[in-house]
Parts: structure tokens; sequence; C-alpha cells
């Protein structure tokens, strides 16, 4: 009998667990815990950290998991990484449904960058205006560049002070459109974006709004990840699945 877990956290995520409900797959999703109102799905949830890999082996065992799914988001390494090696300590095949990357076409601006501390380093001296798309946890190392007003796009308001001393919070959730991210930008007078190459529709329009305004892009890329087999596509999981119950796994 087949039983999934999602790791979830992600519209991909919900996409899939919409799906495994509809096909009558059983399936638990699992959320970090991290926005106040998760998007709504229909299948069973829990929600926080398993106590890393050790933990999530012990979950798999538990709850009689025969699949993983890691929908998280690309830049949920940790999370990733703990998949890859819970699953192979409970020999649980493990498939990742992952978005490829953004491209950068002739008309990009893009400065690619390693990491976050690669951002703060590429942006400029002078003060400027910066769209900082990049979530919540990781603004702190910004305050290194105090001279910048920042645009931050939050899921949730900040529950406590910003580490920015200029910060402009908009409390929003994608997806987002064009339109949305122009006027954004236009009425901040923004100069550069900061962004993580997330990949994917719900948060490109940012992107491509910066190509129309020609500005720069500080793209952080995507951290280095064990090699696991990857799909781009929700029917994509649900064929990996078919094909092992055919297999009797
Ligand atoms: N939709 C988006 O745009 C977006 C953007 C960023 C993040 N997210 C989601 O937010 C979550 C946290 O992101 P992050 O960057 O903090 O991840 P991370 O650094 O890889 O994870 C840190 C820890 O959080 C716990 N965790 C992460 N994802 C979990 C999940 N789905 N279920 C249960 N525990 C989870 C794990 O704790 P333990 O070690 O205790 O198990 C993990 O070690 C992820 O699930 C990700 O998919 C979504």
């Amino acid at each position: 009998m087949t039983r999934a877990l999602i790791l979830g956290g992600t519209g991909d995520a919900n996409r899939l667990a919409d799906a495994l409900s509809r096909a009558r797959i059983d399936a638990i999703y699992s959320y970090a815990g991290r926005t106040k109102i998760p998007l709504p799905h229909t299948l069973p949830t829990r929600i926080g950290g398993f106590g890393g890999a050790a933990g999530l082996a012990d979950f798999i065992r538990t709850e009689a998991i025969t699949h993983v799914i890691d929908a998280t988001h690309p830049f949920a390494a940790e999370m990733s990484r703990h998949a890859v090696e819970a699953c192979a300590a409970t020999v649980t095949p493990l498939l990742a449904l992952e978005r490829a990357p953004w491209m950068r076409t002739a008309e990009d601006r893009w400065i690619e960058v390693a990491d976050i501390a690669g951002a703060v380093a590429a942006l400029p001296d002078a003060p400027s205006r910066v769209f900082l798309a990049i979530g919540r946890q990781h603004l702190a190392p910004f305050a290194a560049k105090p001279q910048h007003a920042y645009t931050l796009r939050l899921v949730d308001a900040p529950g406590a002070a910003l580490p920015l001393p200029n910060a402009d919070v908009v409390v929003s959730r994608g997806p987002f459109t064009l339109e949305d991210d122009r006027i954004l930008m236009q009425t901040r007078g923004i100069k550069w974006l900061v962004a993580r190459n997330a990949g994917g529709d719900g948060a490109r329009a940012k992107i491509d709004a910066a190509r129309e305004f020609g500005l720069p892009v500080i793209m952080i890329a995507r951290p280095e990840l064990p090699e696991r087999p990857r799909v781009e596509r929700v029917g994509d999981v649900l064929a990996w699945l078919a094909h092992d119950a055919r297999l009797g796994a």
C-alpha cells in the first residue's frame, strides 16, 4: 500500500497534494510552520520540524511512509539534505518536485552570486533603493549595507523589529503578476533587485519587470544539493507513484 509524505511549503506542493487527494492516494503533507496561515489543500497535515534527518527517518518508520516527495522551495536546502539522508537510512524512494531555475536572457542585467553574502557584497556603496525579494529569514546580513532604502515583500507582517534601519514592508502572498511588480517597482523608485533563483511562474514577474526597466538584478544561485531523482511536473510524481505501486513497492 502506498503512503506518501509530501515535504511542502510551495504552490507546487499544494497542487501535488490536491492531485493525490483526487487520485485517492494515501498521503501526509508536512509544513515547516513558517507562515501564519498556510495555503489550503486537501490532505492530512502535520506542522513543524522533524528533528533533523534522524527525526525524519523515525517519522517515516512510525507512519509507515512508502514514498517521500520533496516539494520544498529550491532554497530549503537543509530539509532537502535531510530527506536524502533519511530516505537512504530507511530505504524509502525519494523524488524531488522542483521547478527549473530561471535562465538569463540577452536583455537581462544579472549579477550572479553564490549566496546571500555575495548578494550583500554586490550591492553598491552609494545609497540606493533596493527590492529585497528574499524572504524574512535572510534579511540580517543586509544590515551591513544600512545606507540603502529596502523594500521587502513578506507573506506575514513582521512580528518583531526588522534588522534593517530603512525598510518598507509590503505584506502580500504570490503569485504576482507583471503589472503588480511593475507598480511596486515604479512607486518605490526601485534601482536594484535582489532575488533568489526560485524558478517557476509564481515569482517570476519581478524578474520580467526588472528586465523591462533595465534594472540590475543580483541573482542568488541555488544551493548545492546531493543527487536525487527530480521531476518538474505534478503529473510526473503521480506517474512515479503509480509505477512503483505496480512493482509492488
Ligand atoms: N513558497 C515559497 O516561496 C517558499 C520560500 C521559502 C521557503 N518555503 C518553505 O518554507 C519551509 C522552510 O524553508 P527553509 O528555507 O527554512 O528550509 P530549510 O532551511 O531547508 O529547513 C530548516 C528546517 O526547517 C524544517 N523544515 C523545513 N521544511 C519543512 C517541511 N516541509 N516540513 C517539516 N519541517 C520542515 C526542518 O527542521 P528539522 O531539521 O527539525 O526537521 C529543516 O531542517 C520549507 O518547507 C519551504 O518549502 C517556501
